[in-house]
């Protein structure tokens, strides 16, 4: 959200930067000046939502992987919950671009695959069975949740501002999404699993 407030106070300079040089000049010509900061706003949205959508079918994938690797059957079963959700995010993203009337398109996210292969080194460095190994996987989890929270935070906060309601609606029902799954993770490593990988 922060990273939100500075991408709005920067474009809000910007745009009195354009009205203080278009006050000299015809009024055709500042209207235009308007258009072209919308129209950058627009871009770096649909450039933003590109980015999370990749992110989001490249963990589709990356899922099962973490699921596989887990000893306890309650994370086991959070991250294969959280596979079905990821789809239905992935939907909703293709039901976004599509109100847009633009092609659903990814845009490859560093971030995301740096925190997916995290989360594969995890599964490398720990043993099998183990709460340790859990305990790594909830880390790489939470981080990986933590990001589209920023993410979808953002996302739905340059919806609002472009005044595209129903699509900001829907950007936040997927945000409160991550932030149950994230809510769950702690609960599931503090009511059980720190412990067990503690005395491990
Ligand atoms: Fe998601």
């Amino acid at each position: 959200m922060a990273g939100t407030t500075k991408v709005n106070s920067r474009t809000s300079s910007r745009s009195r930067t354009t009205n203080s040089r278009s006050s000299s000049a015809s009024s055709r010509s500042s209207s235009r000046g308007r258009n072209e900061e919308q129209s950058k706003f627009h871009n770096l949205f649909l450039d933003e939502l590109k980015d999370i959508y990749w992110a989001e079918k490249h963990l589709v994938k990356a899922l099962p992987k973490m699921q596989k690797a887990a000893t306890s059957e309650e994370l086991a079963a959070a991250i294969e919950e959280h596979t079905v959700v990821t789809k239905e995010h992935v939907s909703r993203l293709e039901q976004i671009f599509e109100m847009l009337g633009v092609r659903a398109m990814g845009k490859k996210c560093e971030a995301m695959e740096g925190l997916i292969a995290e989360g594969q080194t995890v599964i490398e460095d720990t043993d099998e069975d183990t709460a340790v190994r859990d305990a790594g996987l909830i880390i790489a989890a939470q981080k990986i949740e933590h990001y589209e929270i920023a993410s979808y935070g953002s996302l739905c906060a340059l919806a609002t501002k472009m005044g595209q309601n129903e699509i900001a609606s829907l950007l936040e029902q997927t945000l409160n999404e991550e932030k149950e799954t994230d809510q769950q993770l702690t609960e599931i490593a503090e009511t059980s699993i720190n412990e067990e990988a503690a005395t491990e």
